[in-house]
């Protein structure tokens, strides 16, 4: 794999500054026995998040304008005085491209272990462009555990858009899975279990089970996945309640039906297993072709970053890493996990270069699956500071994703007071 050579220094784009009125109140409840006076600090500085590094950076406003000519410029780095330089390199805030656009931090791996599935749910693409099917060969799925071992991944899901229990030796690799130290994510309908998996998948723990379930009607079930299989669902989420199996509820329906759906659905299981995971439908970087569930995509300019690519990839069943689950087709490759490691793949020529584009480093075609994402959105020019911008996403999905994204991150920083001032 040829790698990226360039030591040119850039600033980095895991940035965000942090709104004003934020970082207003960040200021005005600062404790921290800082360099800088309290008036001085809501005068003159301002804050910006450093992504990455999970640091939350104190600046001047003079030197976040420079940041931001510099990010549109880079040869004005020369401007910059030799201390200030340091700090900011120090901090991460600049950084060799090579340095940059080879970040990774993965902590999640989708490994498809099948291809099939039972279901045809309208608001999947399986439903209107199914793959061949196709399994993963054990001996892959053990290298690839050992490969995620060594990265250091912390949570597997065992799909991509399939229906990891039609896999005959499913419970065999959740266990296999578990006992090196795994949390594994299993996404599933649900209309495959028994009494006796759900006990067995208890009893290997660690499991979080994630159930799509649009509608409890059965009508309209049928009508939207084509499985008649409602009431074995049902009975197996009763069944994961009485085990107590750590239980997620995705709910997934049309713009029109979505309220009264969520409604129904949580009135029946709220108390028992809590807000869904997750209400809002993708478009699938624009392979979804059903509207009536949510619009197209439209991300002009240049992009400003994804969460999903910076922590979380996912591997085809041949052994094929591609960049993330939006990616039905598995078209953006990062490279071959039979012969490479995550490592290698993750800082391979076709992962950099993916990376410049999602983080707004260089232009994409407008068929380009980030345009069409809603997990990124356009950067605004007047601010290049704004890693992932799909804010919006963010405020929609349940706590448990959220975990560790910014809008948390600030509250954490506000109370924590670990600052960094520059
Ligand atoms: C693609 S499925 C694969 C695993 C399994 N077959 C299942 O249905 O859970 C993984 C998750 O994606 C969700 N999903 C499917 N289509 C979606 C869409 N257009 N937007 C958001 N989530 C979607 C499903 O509800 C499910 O929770
Ligand atoms: S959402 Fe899951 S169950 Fe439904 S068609 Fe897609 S992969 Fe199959
Ligand atoms: S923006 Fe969407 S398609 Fe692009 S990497 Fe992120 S999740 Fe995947």
């Amino acid at each position: 794999m040829i790698k990226n050579d360039s030591n040119r220094l850039i600033v980095t784009p895991y940035l965000s500054l942090l709104p004003e009125d934020l970082y207003q109140k960040l200021a005005a409840s600062c404790q921290h026995p800082s360099p800088i006076s309290q008036e001085d600090a809501i005068k003159n500085y301002g804050a910006i998040f450093q992504h990455t590094y999970n640091k939350l950076v104190f600046l001047t406003k003079d030197l976040i304008q420079t940041l931001q000519k510099l990010r549109e410029n880079p040869t004005l780095i020369q401007n910059i005085d030799t201390k200030i330089k340091e700090r900011l390199l120090q901090e991460k805030i600049l950084g060799t491209e090579n340095e940059i656009f080879s970040f990774h931090h993965y902590i999640q791996m989708d490994i498809e272990i099948d291809t099939r599935c039972n279901y045809r749910c309208e608001y999947c693409p399986v439903s209107t462009n199914l793959h061949p099917p196709n399994l993963m060969l054990d001996a892959l799925y053990d290298s690839l555990l050992l490969k995620a071992k060594e990265y250091g991944i912390k949570n597997i899901a065992l799909n991509h858009y399939n229906e990891p229990t039609l896999h005959q030796k499913l419970l065999a690799k959740i266990e296999q899975a578990v006992s090196l130290g795994f949390c594994i994510n299993l996404f599933t309908n649900g209309s495959l279990l028994n009494e006796e998996k759900i006990a067995k998948i208890k009893n290997i723990g660690n499991t979080k089970i994630i159930i799509n379930l649009p509608t409890l009607n059965a009508t309209k079930y049928q009508q939207i996945t084509k499985s008649k299989l409602l009431s074995k669902v049902l009975e197996n989420i009763e069944l994961l309640i009485k085990y107590q199996v750590d239980t997620k509820l995705v709910i997934i329906a049309t713009k029109e039906e979505r309220e009264e759906s969520i409604h129904k659905i949580l009135s029946v299981y709220e108390k028992m297993l809590g807000k869904p995971l997750m209400t809002e439908p993708l478009s699938r970087g624009g392979m979804l072709a059903n509207d009536q569930y949510c619009s197209a995509i439209e991300n002009e300019g240049i992009l400003s970053g994804c969460h999903s690519a910076l922590n979380q990839f996912s591997v085809s069943f041949d052994g094929v890493a591609f960049l993330c689950c939006q990616d039905y087709d598995k078209k953006y490759v990062l490279g071959d996990l039979k012969i490479h490691s995550i490592k290698e793949v993750a800082e391979s020529e076709e992962a950099i270069a993916l990376r410049k584009m999602i983080l707004g480093y260089a232009t994409s075609s407008r068929e380009f699956i980030c345009r069409k994402c809603e997990w990124t959105s356009s950067l605004d020019p007047q601010n290049l500071m704004d890693f992932s911008g799909s804010r919006e996403q963010y405020s929609k999905i349940s706590e448990d994703l959220r975990n560790n994204i910014f809008n948390n991150l600030y509250e954490q920083f506000i109370k924590s007071n670990h600052l960094i001032f520059i």
